[in-house]
């Protein structure tokens, strides 16, 4: 080895890394080393409540048994299969399994390796589906102000993140926004779904009319929005948007990265409102954030339209090398079983109450303007320091790192959604936490 690549592992300036304030981080590193079940290990010897399940996607919990010995096993037997024009078992059995605990209706997966990736698969989709059924003059995409769909053009295309999109020059055209449906004038504190808002689902009848109804192709909305801040839909919101869309035969995506395998409760958030999308956008919780994998579902009817024409002929010019990668479909055949035994995708539902009584509790303490939840996320949005914003919301992530509590933090907002294993006394710990933090905070 050479002096040169000796030195290299504890150089932190090569990595740039994501989403992150590179120059502070690398001032002060938070390095994990470790983990096991609700804890991670940092590289100083200290445990840290995972109180986000990594980023949203440990539902488990981590190093779970059944996940790491069904990857170890398939390392050793198959690393890997092409995936255009072959195949191999785990990845048919994944995706009856995934169909088997989905909302009615969603029959068909095509698999991704991210959010990000499954989001441009279903706006793809979206898209070659009117196409073939005859009708490609739809080729609008609808999103909502404040969502987020991963990084890539068609998720900031749709997404309604200012930061995240304005750097990138035109991004897709045909596509408009709905309103984002956050309003702490009238919904502060609300536990659940507020009561205020499913008017604003009618802004959606007001840009189909502005575009004429044969112009689009889809809606996507996060059920919940999850990166903004945990924005929970006013009720009967949901319900409208699904009306809508019907009504003009414009296809509804949900994306589901964030509240799919459990974190409401309920297997996914469709399952929840009651309300079933055309295409449900999934990530994160499927391999338990072990393996990157995603799984778009879609309706027989979708799937269907595409199966025409001579049968040697590809149906559908797109995939990735790696959609259904042998190693990630074991982990996440191991990832819902684990669920399976462990029954954690209702589990959120039992612990619901308790998480939100002990969030709401927090009401009162300096600077917190509103309390949200529902299953088992939830957020505290901060009143931002006067023309720093952002920056009371990160120290209170730092104080909360300090403290053994792993947090995240986006603009003012506070959001947690610990693995589903949680028990009632680690819910107690990120709570006390938290008050500790806020009671003192500049
Ligand atoms: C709703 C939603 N969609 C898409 C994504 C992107 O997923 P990924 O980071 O795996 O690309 C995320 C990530 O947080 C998300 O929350």
């Amino acid at each position: 080895m050479s002096d040169r690549q000796a030195v290299v592992p504890n150089d932190l300036s090569a990595f740039w890394m994501p989403f992150t304030a590179n120059r502070q981080f690398k001032q002060a590193p938070r390095m994990f080393v470790g983990a096991g079940d609700m804890h991670y290990t940092t590289s100083d010897g200290r445990q840290v409540l995972d109180g986000t399940a990594g980023l949203w996607c440990v539902n488990a919990g981590h190093c779970r048994p059944l996940i790491t010995e069904a990857i170890q096993r398939q390392a050793a037997e198959l690393d890997y299969a092409p995936a255009f024009q072959m195949g191999h078992p785990k990845a048919f059995e994944l995706a009856n399994r995934i169909v088997s605990i989905a909302p009615q209706g969603l029959e068909h997966v095509l698999y991704t390796n991210s959010g990000s990736e499954s989001v441009e698969t279903a706006l793809k989709v979206a898209l070659a589906y009117h196409r073939v059924k005859g009708e490609g003059s739809r080729f609008r995409l609808i999103g909502r102000e404040r969502g987020y769909h991963g990084v890539n053009f068609g998720g900031i295309s749709v997404g309604g993140i200012v930061t995240n999109r304005k750097m990138f020059g035109t991004l897709l055209t045909g596509v408009d926004h709905l309103p984002h449906t956050h309003n702490l004038a009238k919904n502060a504190f609300s536990r659940g779904q507020p009561e205020h808002g499913a008017e604003l689902a009618d802004e959606l009848e007001r840009i189909v009319t502005l575009h004429d109804p044969s112009t689009i192709a889809a809606v996507i909305i996060e059920p919940v929005a999850g990166s903004t801040g945990v924005l929970i839909p006013p009720k009967g919101y949901l319900e409208k948007i699904r009306a809508i869309t019907k009504k003009h035969g414009i296809l509804l995506i949900f994306d589901e990265v964030i509240t799919g395998y459990g974190r409401l409760g309920t297997p996914f958030a469709a399952d929840y409102f009651g309300v079933t999308p055309d295409i449900l956008v999934t990530a994160k919780g499927l391999t338990n954030g072990v393996i990157p994998m995603g799984a778009v579902l879609v309706t027989a009817e979708i799937h269907d339209a595409f199966m025409q024409g001579p049968e040697h002929l590809i149906e559908f010019f797109h995939g990735y090398t790696y959609s259904g990668n042998p190693m990630a479909s074991a982990a996440g055949l191991g990832t819902l079983e684990t669920y399976r035994q462990e029954g954690l995708l209702t589990r959120g539902a039992e612990l619901a109450d308790y998480f939100a009584d002990g969030l709401h509790s927090l009401a009162g303490l300096p600077n917190v303007i509103d309390i949200r939840n529902i299953g088992l996320v939830g957020a505290i949005e901060l009143a931002p320091i006067p023309g720093s914003p952002t920056k009371r919301a990160f120290s209170a992530f730092l104080k909360a790192f300090e403290k053994g509590v792993l947090i995240r933090t986006t603009g003012d907002i506070i959001a947690l959604s610990p693995p589903l294993i949680v028990q009632k006394h680690h819910i107690d710990e990120i709570v006390e936490t938290l008050r500790t933090i806020l009671s003192d905070l500049d």
